[in-house]
């Protein structure tokens, strides 16, 4: 009986049911409240948005920009700062004037370029809960335009170098930020994961660079950059796109710091950045790279992380791992040296795919955000889903875009899986750093509504907490693992019965997983992150249909969510 008790007091809140609806449910006794939504001023000389009209190209880097995803909060003194992304931007709600969208100007483009990024706002609690300080020193927007520097093994390489940067050092811009992460010395990893829809050329008769393919970069976009900004056309700038696809740091405490891209983390489609410190004080950063049959890796400094000390290098210089999961249950993190690769270094850094395909790496159904867990030692990556594992198509196994075959193995068993599984690794001698580990499945999503056989789960799943595509995830400080959605929510053939996106809490310990909030139809929920004293859970809302958060006859709005208990009690 202690230990039901026990595990109930894992989960104070009473679940909540599967809903369809246009708005967020929450457990009684909590309550939520809209804190940012996309083109609210972060300063007081702006306008809300206009509805008709949207924002105007000199205001669009003066809002909160489109489509939040991945945040982190940081204090600095009192001041509490949220550093949040924006992945990416609708164009038509953005350029309500353009024919569906389609940018027309120079200005268009730059509209649509401002309002992707990175926010850094402070955020206060008052009488009327949680607000954007206006005006406050921190606000600042990062978008793709502002200058940062390339630092680690490729910068300064011929694969980075362009004509307006014959050093491959200064570069502009962090595209499509979707998840997070956070060091101990304070700064925010922003990590650049579609970064291939930004680049293209209408000159019909320019070769595409063979190694564009395995990132998926075409001649054809969606946003038209290349038309009206040349340095998105890569008929004349083909290193361009080498320049993204990095996990990006950034400062949130000086807003006129400069922000640094890690090439030594690798180029991939980048989910988050997972940070641990190891046994003997090295940093370890996991990431996983969102594609279907892409990999998941790990970065080990060579130095060694002291407060106060100096941390410049850290995340420069190191070895980049990728992991081999076993069917056993071991595995086995595979570093990406010249001698493993046959490649060089700089070569490892901008086409790390390729590398990593080198060294037979696990391909996995797509690793969305990892989580560290701060009470166990022991990680875990939400594998969100993959329609084509095991496919055959014209007798041979799919694979995505020049990359592996993607055959089924132990830890994504399932052939064309819709539902997403979370598997963990506990590193061998409990240090993260450690080249070897084990591994099992935290969960199956699945659905034992519809199906009796591997698609209705694992036992952990019912119909009462059932879900697909686990993607962003984080724990809180007592080790509870939240886990948020981007699936399909039709609620119909294999999703009858799960509703919108959600929000669930995960226990580790048990595998008992509850549903915590329903996110409104046509939204994810992804990106968190706690206030200082833990009170208040702030939560992102991507990509709503209408009408969210403002109610009927409003625009839709992607926003930032803060959720209380009503007795402001700890919630994280
Ligand atoms: Fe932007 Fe993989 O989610
Ligand atoms: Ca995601
Ligand atoms: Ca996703
Ligand atoms: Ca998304």
């Amino acid at each position: 009986a202690e230990a039901q008790e026990a595990a109930a007091g894992r989960f104070p809140f009473k679940p909540v049911a599967a809903a369809t609806d246009h708005t967020i449910h929450v457990p009684e006794g909590y309550s939520w409240k809209p804190v940012a939504k996309w083109g609210q001023p972060l300063f007081s000389n702006v306008p809300d948005l206009d509805a008709a009209k949207g924002v105007s190209v000199e205001n669009s880097d003066k809002v909160f920009g489109e489509n939040t995803d991945g945040m982190e909060l940081f204090m600095v003194g009192a001041h509490q700062l949220i550093a949040v992304n924006h992945e990416y931007v609708n164009p038509e709600i953005n350029l309500p004037h353009a024919d569906k969208g389609n940018p027309k100007t120079a200005d268009d483009v730059k509209i649509l370029q401002n309002m992707q990024g990175v926010t850094v706002m402070e955020v206060a609690e008052g009488n009327e809960g949680w607000e954007i300080v206006l005006d406050s020193p921190f606000n600042r927007r990062i978008h793709h335009n502002t200058p940062m520097k390339l630092s680690g093994p490729a910068a300064g390489s011929e694969l980075v170098k362009t004509a307006a940067d014959p050093d491959g050092i200064d570069c502009l811009g962090t595209f499509n930020n979707c998840g997070a992460g956070r060091t101990p010395w304070g700064t925010y990893l922003t990590c650049e994961e579609n970064f291939n829809g930004y680049f293209g050329t209408t000159d019909t008769a320019f070769k595409l660079p063979e190694d564009y393919k395995r990132y998926g970069i075409v001649a054809e976009t969606r946003y038209a950059y290349e038309k009206f900004d040349a340095r998105f056309d890569v008929a004349k700038n083909p290193n361009e796109p080498r320049r993204a696809g990095y996990v990006v740091e950034i400062d949130p405490s000086d807003a006129s710091s400069t922000p640094i891209k890690r090439t030594a983390l690798g180029r991939i489609k980048h989910e988050n950045a997972a940070v641990v410190i190891a046994r003997d004080g090295r940093v370890v950063v996991y990431m996983g790279d969102d594609e279907r049959g892409e990999f998941l890796y790990k970065f080990v400094s060579n130095g060694i992380y002291v407060p106060g000390g100096d941390t410049s290098r850290l995340l420069d210089e190191g070895t980049l791992y990728v992991a081999k999961f076993a069917d056993d249950g071991a595995g086995e993190w595979v570093a990406l040296t010249p001698e493993s690769t046959g490649m060089k270094i700089d070569e490892i850094c901008v086409f790390t795919r390729q590398a990593a395909s080198k060294v037979g790496a696990t391909t996995m159904d797509r690793p969305e955000w990892v989580a560290i867990n701060p009470v166990a030692i022991e990680a875990y990556c939400a594998l969100t889903n993959n329609s084509r594992r095991g496919e055959v198509k014209d007798g041979k196994l799919r694979s995505n875009a020049g990359g592996d075959a993607m055959a089924i193995n132990a830890a994504n068993p399932r052939e064309k899986n819709e539902y997403g599984q979370i598997v963990r690794w506990h590193p061998e001698n409990d240090d993260h750093a450690d080249g070897k580990f084990k591994w099992d499945l935290f969960c199956m999503a699945g659905n034992p509504a519809v199906h009796k056989d591997a698609f209705a789960g694992s036992s952990n799943i019912n119909e009462g907490n059932m879900f697909n595509s686990p993607d962003g995830m984080m724990f809180d400080s007592t080790g509870l693992l939240w886990i948020q959605t981007d699936g399909e929510d039709s609620n119909e053939g294999n999703f009858a019965g799960q509703g919108n996106n959600q929000m669930l809490a995960g226990d580790p310990a048990t595998g008992r997983i509850e549903r915590f909030l329903t996110a409104p139809k046509g939204s994810e929920v992804t990106g968190q992150t706690w206030s200082g004293d833990k009170r208040t859970h702030f939560v992102g809302i991507q990509h709503p249909d209408a009408p969210f958060p403002d109610g009927e006859g409003k625009l839709p709005r992607s926003a930032v969510i803060a959720i209380k208990r009503d007795d402001n009690a700890q919630i994280g």
